[in-house]
Order: C-alpha cells, then sequence, then structure tokens
C-alpha cells in the first residue's frame, strides 16, 4: 500500500504576481548532487554566488551573500539587524509591503514613523526628504515594487537624501529585482533583499541580500559571536545584541567569509537555485533581461486596455512585470480566476486590503516575461471574460499585445544592423 499517492501537481502557467513557473535551468541545477557545507568545493560555490549577486544587484558590496528564507526573511535580516531598541525609523508605505516593513520595523522596537500615499501612487523624493527632515531617523525602509499596488517607487534620490541626514536606507526588491532597473551602487542604498520567486525566476527559498559599508559598520558594531564557537579573538561590538540569532547577519556576514564561522548549514540546493537564477540573468545581461520584462508588460497591458479593461495606478509608475487591473462591473472576478485555473490551467492573482475584489493583478515576470505567455493569458482571459458575459471587446487583445512584441523585435533587429 502507497502512503500516498505520486507527487503529480497540475501542469500551470503562473501569470499572478508571484511566485511563477521557475526557468528549468534552476529546477535542474537543483537537482545536483549535495557536497558538504565547508567542502572547497561547496565554498567555491559561494564565492561565486556573491560574485554573480553582485551583477545582479550592480554593486561592488563585498558582502552581497543569501539568506536562507524566504524573502520575508531577508527583509527581517536586514532590519533586526541595522535597527537598535530606539532608533527612528522612517517607512514610506504606499502599499502591503510597506505596512510589513513597518510592522517588521516595530517588532525590532524601532521608533517607527510611517508615511502613506494613496494605494496606486509612489511617494515624490521631495516627500520623503521633507519626512527625513523632520524626523531624522536612523534607517529609512522603503519597497522599490510593492506587489499589492503594482507601483515601482523611484530610488535614485532617495540615497542621497539619506545620505545628507545621515540615515541608512534598506530597499526591499523582492518583487522588482531583474525586471526593473535597480543600481544599488549609483543610487547609494545600503541594504537591498529580494527573493527568487518573481524576476529571478527561481522558486521561493532563498533571499539574496547586500550590504553596504555604511551598513555593515553599523551591523558589525553589534557583533557578538555565539558561545560555543566564539575564540578569544572575536571581540564584541558595543551595540546591543542582535534579537535574532537566525537573522544576526553579523554572524551571516562571518560564515560567508574566509573565517567560514559556522552559523546555520548553508541551503546546499537553495543556493544551487540561487546561483542558476542570477546565471541565467548575469548570462542575458541585466539591461536585456529588464528589457524583456518592459516589452512584456506593455504588450501585457496594451493587451489588456485593448479588451477594454482599465489598469489600476499611475501607469508612468507601474512595475515593469505586473498590472493591476479593474475588475469590470457585475463580473464575478473570483468565479473568472477560477474558470481560467480550472479550464485553461493559467493562474492570475487576486488582491488584498483595499484592492481586494476590485483588482485581479498579472504578472509577466522570470521565465514566463515571454511571448507566448502574455498571448496565451490574453486569449484565455478575453474567452473566460465573454463566458462570464463581460463586455468587452473580442478580438483585439491579442494583435495589441503582439503589435508591442513586433515593434520591440524590429528595433532590435535594427540596433543590430
Ligand atoms: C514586495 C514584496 N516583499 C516581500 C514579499 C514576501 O516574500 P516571501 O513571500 O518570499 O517571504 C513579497 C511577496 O510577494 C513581495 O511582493
Amino acid at each position: 500500500m502507497q502512503a500516498a499517492p505520486d507527487l503529480n501537481p497540475p501542469a500551470r502557467l503562473l501569470m499572478g504576481p508571484g511566485p511563477i513557473n521557475a526557468d528549468p535551468r534552476v529546477l535542474r541545477a537543483m537537482a545536483t548532487p549535495l557536497v558538504g557545507q565547508f567542502d572547497p568545493s561547496m565554498t567555491a560555490l559561494m564565492g561565486e554566488t556573491m560574485a554573480l549577486y553582485r551583477e545582479v544587484f550592480r554593486t561592488a558590496n563585498r558582502w552581497t551573500l543569501l539568506v536562507d528564507a524566504t524573502a520575508r526573511g531577508g527583509i527581517e535580516a536586514a532590519l533586526v539587524s541595522m535597527i537598535e531598541p530606539g532608533d527612528r525609523v522612517l517607512v514610506p508605505i504606499f502599499g502591503r509591503f510597506g505596512h510589513l516593513l513597518s510592522e517588521i520595523a516595530r517588532r525590532c522596537e524601532g521608533d517607527v514613523v510611517e508615511i502613506e500615499t494613496e494605494w496606486g501612487r509612489v511617494f515624490d523624493p521631495g516627500q520623503v526628504e521633507d519626512a527625513v527632515r523632520k524626523h531624522r531617523p536612523k534607517v529609512i525602509a522603503i519597497c522599490q515594487g510593492d506587489t499589492s499596488t503594482t507601483m515601482c517607487q523611484p530610488l535614485a534620490e532617495i540615497g542621497a537624501i539619506a545620505r545628507r541626514y545621515d540615515a541608512l536606507v534598506y530597499v526591499d526588491t523582492t518583487a522588482s529585482l531583474g525586471g526593473n532597473e535597480l543600481r544599488t551602487d549609483d543610487w547609494q542604498l545600503d541594504v537591498v533583499s529580494a527573493g527568487l520567486q518573481k524576476c529571478l525566476a527561481g522558486p521561493s527559498g532563498s533571499s539574496p541580500i547586500t550590504i553596504g559599508p555604511r551598513a555593515e559598520k553599523a551591523i558589525v558594531r553589534r557583533r557578538h559571536v555565539e558561545s560555543g564557537i566564539a575564540t578569544p579573538a572575536d571581540r564584541r561590538g558595543p551595540g546591543a545584541r542582535i534579537r535574532s540569532n537566525y537573522f544576526d547577519l553579523a554572524m551571516i556576514m562571518d560564515y560567508w567569509s574566509e573565517k567560514r564561522l559556522n552559523h546555520h548549514t548553508e541551503a546546499t540546493t537553495m543556493l544551487y537555485g540561487a546561483r542558476e537564477c542570477a546565471r541565467i540573468l548575469v548570462d542575458e545581461g541585466m539591461d536585456a533581461a529588464i528589457g524583456r520584462h518592459r516589452v512584456a508588460g506593455e504588450a501585457m497591458a496594451e493587451g489588456l486596455e485593448a479588451m477594454g479593461l482599465r489598469l489600476f495606478g499611475e501607469r508612468a509608475h507601474k512595475m515593469a512585470n505586473v498590472a493591476g487591473v479593474f475588475i469590470p462591473d457585475n463580473v464575478a472576478g473570483e468565479s473568472v480566476r477560477a474558470s481560467l485555473l480550472a479550464d485553461f490551467g493559467i493562474e492570475i492573482g487576486t488582491s488584498f486590503g483595499p484592492l481586494a475584489g476590485k483588482i485581479w493583478r498579472i504578472g509577466t515576470m522570470g521565465y514566463n516575461a515571454r511571448k507566448d505567455c502574455v498571448l496565451t493569458t490574453l486569449a484565455a482571459l478575453e474567452s473566460v471574460l465573454l463566458v462570464h458575459g463581460a463586455k468587452i471587446a473580442a478580438g483585439q487583445a491579442v494583435p495589441a499585445a503582439l503589435a508591442v512584441f513586433r515593434a520591440a523585435e524590429d528595433a532590435k533587429a535594427r540596433a543590430a544592423q
């Protein structure tokens, strides 16, 4: 008698706000045999992974490594290591994930000040500067792409603002890295973390992070190496002990350093996957990958509008890799999603908080930022909407999206001549 049936999930095309279908190259890498955590081949792979993610984050930061956790774990590691109890933290909120940063910062016992803008909009750098001038935070914690609203916060000026007032900047790029421009060093961002399951084309479960020299200084001040592995040479920093052992970036940095001071046991299979995600992006070229996301996102948006649907939020600040689209009047949103899943094997996303029941979120990211995925999704959505009696323009969406892809292909061919 079998204890349970074979593992055989249904075939799905994941076109929601993430997770998406992992690139088969990543899944193959994750089937690679294991080696010991201090095997020279493993430590060499850790070094390669650091170098690859420096390219992805566009940084020269030495401390560019993986936190073994989903993206939320990377956020916690950053914030619990940066925020000492009582530190003032400014959180500009433009969606659900800004609230998450605020919630985590409060659990770190930060003195949190929130500024909030309407969902569907982003902050003008001047608004952030006014708040920084008024509240003088030690840390500014902000999202780049907030998938809950599909908005992408411009960040180019935030780092310079932080430096003028001697604050550190933390950025959550879970949903945006690899599909929207991010320049860690040029934009003077101190700590940036991400996840694999969106534009990086992997499964969730590893959080790449980069830590700049100013943040390193603040974190190393709080170094308290665990008893049992500390040697007399491991001096304690003068700062307050980091309130989490697992997410203590000072100890995680020691583990990824030449010292290889043991912390957790590196999640080898996730490291193989994360390394492959970065290798795919770096092989393609970061600009090319961002361009691919831009074209797929535009094609999806044009197709949705050609069908007569209305997009949510400021178009100028839309994330390249996800579109929010209003559910048409008199259409049961959940019934449409259920039919897409059951009849076409396609998943699109629902929404949270004030947008629940009002918009769907449709992603075009990572391995699925492709022409066939966009066209299949538009064709299926159109059919399901017609069956649901929605008043839409039939036959328009696929040609509109195709026109965007054709224009991009022509431009690429001209540039190559
Ligand atoms: C912007 C953003 N931050 C954080 C997270 C949390 O990531 P995870 O579910 O991998 O912990 C998500 C997940 O969707 C996200 O979109």
